[in-house]
């Protein structure tokens, strides 16, 4: 095969300039319209939010070119991965589910295959799909996601495999068709990329720049949404508190979240806030709408200034504490959950012990927990690590602990409480119970009848466990 590709580069995304992203509007080019009708396609969504609404637009762009979603995988004439780089396990999750697809290949030779998201914004991994799993037909980048319609229309006329991915940072498309997969709560963009460079982080790398949308076309976007009878908005980026930093010197996320406010959504999150932005403009716009929902997520990584500094988290113990026991005090009532990363090169007992005692500190409703994952062209990557794989299993089970007894604690509160609950759906477990969560962020199953994805109900809490909450439908 004729090479008509480049590869990604790690060292070209590294790359930041001070230049404002152009935004372009997207359109489907005629050509493309009709190429998927009759036609099935499935996605298969792997990490983070960030994912779940890119692959919502894949699903847009796809249906617009006349594609149907399928039921599954064996009844589709394209599948879409998006993939995950975050960590090891996740790639690796990837490229097995990869290589059982090629059964469904010799089943269907008209199967188109293509891999999408943070995996393909990386050199070394590409270059194992492109050597090693020849069923892949389009790697996509990132940056890359509005160029599906092309790259299948010309492998649908070349057979031949297409491979797009920019490293630099992209512009900024507006008007791009979109599929939501939920009709009661939606995940919206606010901005793309992160600046922050954390050094055992990918993130930078893989989704480049910040880059953060105009307000209008944000606000616009929830209130349409607001209209298609979204109860809930979930405003999206890798660190959200740095909204608007890069085209405004006057409008930030607080004034952000007070106009978001104002479209009279029911219920609005945000993820992620990295600490070193959180600002007292947010806390008053979080303090002054009840529609902000009394739930925040601040990960603190690690409980040791030494290993923070080696994180390049910008904080420390003490200025994470600081922040963490102000957000606690001007935000009575709220959930806070975190992320934790064990295990760092060289993370030393005693700088484990710092982790588990901001966790005694934080008292957090939740905690997302990891061992240290090595991500190649990230600066942690040529960290020495004499600590051993047992060693960080021992504290990664340790910490899990502490943060399931913290979580049930917290959880006590709301025993014999009447909460409210967005309607998600029918358990998983037990098709006569429902579930959804409480503004806290809660997960609660319950009992009860006549109850519709999207409703927002009472619920009666009679059971209290470490990570979810059991109750009954209060009747109105
Ligand atoms: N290894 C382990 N965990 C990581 N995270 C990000 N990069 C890594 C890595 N290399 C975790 C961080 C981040 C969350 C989304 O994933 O805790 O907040
Ligand atoms: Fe990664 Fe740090 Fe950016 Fe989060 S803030 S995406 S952990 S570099």
């Amino acid at each position: 095969m004729k090479k008509d590709y480049r590869l990604p580069s790690l060292n070209e995304a590294r790359k930041r300039n001070k230049e404002v992203s152009d935004k372009v509007t997207f359109f489907l080019d005629e050509q493309y319209k009709g190429l998927g009708d009759g036609k099935k396609y499935y996605i298969i969504t792997h990490g983070c939010q960030a994912n779940q609404r890119d692959s919502e637009t894949m699903a847009g762009l796809l249906e617009e070119m006349g594609y149907s979603s399928a039921d599954d995988e064996k009844s589709a004439d394209v599948i879409l991965i998006n993939t995950c780089a975050v960590r090891q396990g996740a790639e690796e999750k990837v490229l097995g589910e990869v290589g059982a697809l090629k059964r469904l290949k010799t089943i269907n030779p008209d199967l188109i295959i293509g891999l999408g998201g943070c995996m393909a914004q990386e050199e070394e991994s590409v270059k194992t799909i492109i050597e090693k799993y020849r069923q892949v037909d389009i790697i996509f980048g990132t940056h890359n996601t509005t160029s599906l319609p092309k790259l299948l229309s010309e492998v649908i006329q070349t057979k031949q495999r297409k491979i797009e991915v920019f490293s630099k940072m992209g512009e900024i498309v507006e008007s791009v068709p979109v599929t939501r997969f939920m009709s009661h709560k939606a995940w919206v963009n606010i901005m793309y990329g992160c600046d922050k460079f954390c050094t055992y982080c990918i993130v930078p790398y893989t989704r480049g720049k910040e880059r953060s949308r105009d307000r209008e076309d944000i606000i616009y976007e929830v209130k349409e949404l607001v209209a298609q009878g979204y109860k809930e908005v979930c405003l999206l980026g890798q660190n959200v508190n740095a909204y608007g930093k890069d085209i405004s010197d006057e409008y930030g996320f607080g004034d952000l979240l007070d106009d978001v406010a104002k479209t009279g959504i029911s219920r609005i999150r945000f993820m992620t806030s990295h600490p070193w932005d959180f600002n007292d403009r947010m806390i008053e716009a979080i303090k002054n709408n009840s529609n902000i929902m009394p739930y925040i997520h601040l990960p603190i990584q690690s409980g040791n200034t030494g290993i923070l500094k080696k994180m390049n988290r910008r904080y420390t113990r003490e200025e994470y504490l600081e922040l963490f026991d102000k957000l606690k005090k001007e935000l009575p009532g709220f959930a806070f959950t975190t992320d934790i990363i064990v295990g760092f090169p060289n993370e030393s007992d005693e700088a484990f012990e710092d982790t588990l005692s901001a966790v005694e500190h934080c008292q957090y409703d939740n905690a997302f927990t990891f061992i240290y994952s090595k991500r190649e062209g990230t600066p942690a990557a040529s960290f020495e690590d004499g600590i051993d794989r047992k060693t960080k299993e021992e504290r990664l089970q340790r910490l899990n602990e502490r943060v399931a007894y913290y979580a049930n604690l917290n959880n006590q509160r709301f025993k014999d409480q009447i909460v409210e609950v967005l309607v998600d759906g029918i358990s998983k477990r037990n098709s006569k119970v429902y579930s959804g969560y409480t503004p806290e962020n809660k997960l609660v199953n319950f009992t009860g009848s006549d109850v519709k994805v999207g409703d927002l109900v009472k619920v009666k809490i009679k059971e209290v466990m470490s990570f979810s909450l059991n109750g009954e439908l209060v009747e109105e």
